[in-house]
């Protein structure tokens, strides 16, 4: 929670804050994934950058099943243990990477229907996205992803991790080795991402910022 000695929206006077939340989604869920490879990779990088509270969620331990609420997320009146369960793990975050393949020149399906459970708990937070595939890095998937993200008023960066022909990158043990331009992609990445999601905090804590603008925006 944040708190400010002045209001916000005069100037960044803020005189303590916690540490952002930062959680890396991996995305795809199938037998055999590259995906934990990748995010290993990104949370070491995250954990090192030491700009955040990192967590790392893995999709197919989550386990959703395919949307089965029957009221619209926005009411936020959740039928099922597994949104509720979900909806308080998307709470927590501030910010997030999102570690996705590149399907069929789009997102897999298990992140879409991650995120379609849920609407306001995702609302003006940053998503990095860590992109990976063969000749195309993913980044169709990544831009594909964009317009579902703005829609919830999700802010996806500029600044993004895009690996091709992942396999190539991956030694004996799976472990990714990354080659000098997806490291600084990385910490790009990470910079931005501590930078925006502390500029987003005034848009997601209005009731506390009390700003008559941006009040009841966010419920
Ligand atoms: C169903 C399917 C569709 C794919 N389509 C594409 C594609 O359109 N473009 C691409 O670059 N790679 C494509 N690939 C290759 C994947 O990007 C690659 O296998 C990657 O490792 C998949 O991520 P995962 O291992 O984490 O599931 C596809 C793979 C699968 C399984």
């Amino acid at each position: 929670m944040a708190r400010y000695e002045t209001a916000p929206w005069a100037g960044p006077k803020v005189c303590a804050m916690t540490t952002p939340v930062l959680q890396i989604l991996i995305a795809s869920t199938r037998p055999g994934r590259v995906g934990p490879s990748v995010a290993a990779w990104i949370h070491e990088r995250a954990l090192a950058h030491g700009g955040f509270t990192v967590e790392l969620i893995d999709l197919a331990e989550v386990n959703l099943p395919m949307y089965d609420e029957p009221k619209h997320p926005r009411l936020q009146d959740y039928t099922h243990q597994h949104t509720k369960d979900w909806s308080a793990t998307i709470s927590r975050a501030d910010a997030f990477i999102f570690v996705i393949p590149e399907y069929n020149y789009g997102f897999n399906a298990a992140i879409k229907n991650a995120i379609d459970y849920l609407n306001h708990e995702w609302k003006y937070k940053p998503v990095g996205l860590a992109s990976y595939g063969g000749v195309g890095a993913g980044t169709r998937a990544a831009q594909m992803l964009k317009q579902v993200l703005t829609t919830l008023r999700m802010v996806p960066l500029f600044e993004a991790v895009s690996i091709p022909f992942v396999q190539q990158f991956l030694d004996a043990d799976r472990r990714l080795q990354p080659n000098e331009i997806m490291e600084t992609a990385a910490t790009a990445m990470l910079d931005e991402l501590v930078r925006t999601s502390v500029a987003l905090r005034a848009l997601r804590e209005p009731a506390e910022r009390g700003h008559p603008a941006v009040a009841g925006t966010n419920s």
